[in-house]
């Protein structure tokens, strides 16, 4: 198995390819609206897309998803939450998918969006915006999002072992986050500040304070990815 990050410095967003090296097969995951680098990798690696898979509905960006399932004559898999209307296949909470002989795990885990979903292979997580290197995605998108995020993250994504190594959808000062693309449970368990919260009260009153404003024009760009 190969998980390869493609990250974007203009955006900080992070698509990826989850590759099965022997079958040749792959799956691409948040591709953007401009895929160009998403399938130059896909062809450095000599594999074939066999389904493009969303996370969770985007809110900063405009998806490259339902686009580029129909570039390449592939399904679009979205969370089984998802609101989008455009043709696709649904996934959810302890969802196997595969890719040739690598099993990808999904666990629903909404908060930052009610459609999050966590993909888990080998080892590594791919969390959305859920978990992000030092901090934790904004839970503000709607009423319930910061229990919600709550729940996702301690009684789901801080389950596993230090060692899971985890991959967010976004990187970089764009997001006022670090360059690192990944980091480990075990690190953010350490040294998170969201993670370090004590109470669901203390997690919750975090949340509510001191975050940005939400994405310029975040309403119109969740109802375009909607439509595809
Ligand atoms: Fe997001």
């Amino acid at each position: 198995m190969r998980l390869i990050p493609v990250p974007r410095a203009k955006t900080g967003c992070i698509s990826y390819i989850i590759a099965d090296g022997a079958a040749g097969t792959c799956l691409v995951v948040d591709p953007p609206e401009d895929p160009t680098a998403v399938l130059r990798t896909v062809d450095g690696l000599q594999a074939r897309v066999v389904e493009v898979l969303e996370t969770h509905t985007h809110a900063d960006h405009v998806s490259g998803a339902h686009h580029v399932g129909q570039m390449l004559g592939v399904p679009v898999r979205l969370p089984s939450k998802s609101q989008a209307t455009y043709s696709h296949r649904s996934y959810g909470d302890a969802d196997a998918l595969r890719v040739g002989d690598v099993e990808v795990r999904a666990l629903h885990t909404p908060g930052h969006t009610a459609d999050s979903m966590s993909l888990i292979v080998g080892g590594r997580a791919l969390v959305g915006d859920a978990l992000l290197v030092g901090t934790v995605g904004r839970g503000d998108f709607y009423p319930q999002g910061i229990e919600e995020l709550y729940h996702s993250l301690f009684d789901k994504l801080l389950t596993f072992d230090d060692e899971l190594m985890i991959y967010p959808a976004h990187f970089g000062p764009r997001h006022g986050l670090p360059e690192r693309t990944s980091t480990t449970l075990g690190e953010e368990r350490r040294t998170n500040e969201a993670l370090n919260q004590k109470t669901k009260p203390e997690f919750v009153r975090y949340m509510s304070e001191g975050w940005p404003p939400k994405p310029q024009g975040w309403e119109e760009i969740v109802e375009r990815n909607l439509k595809g």
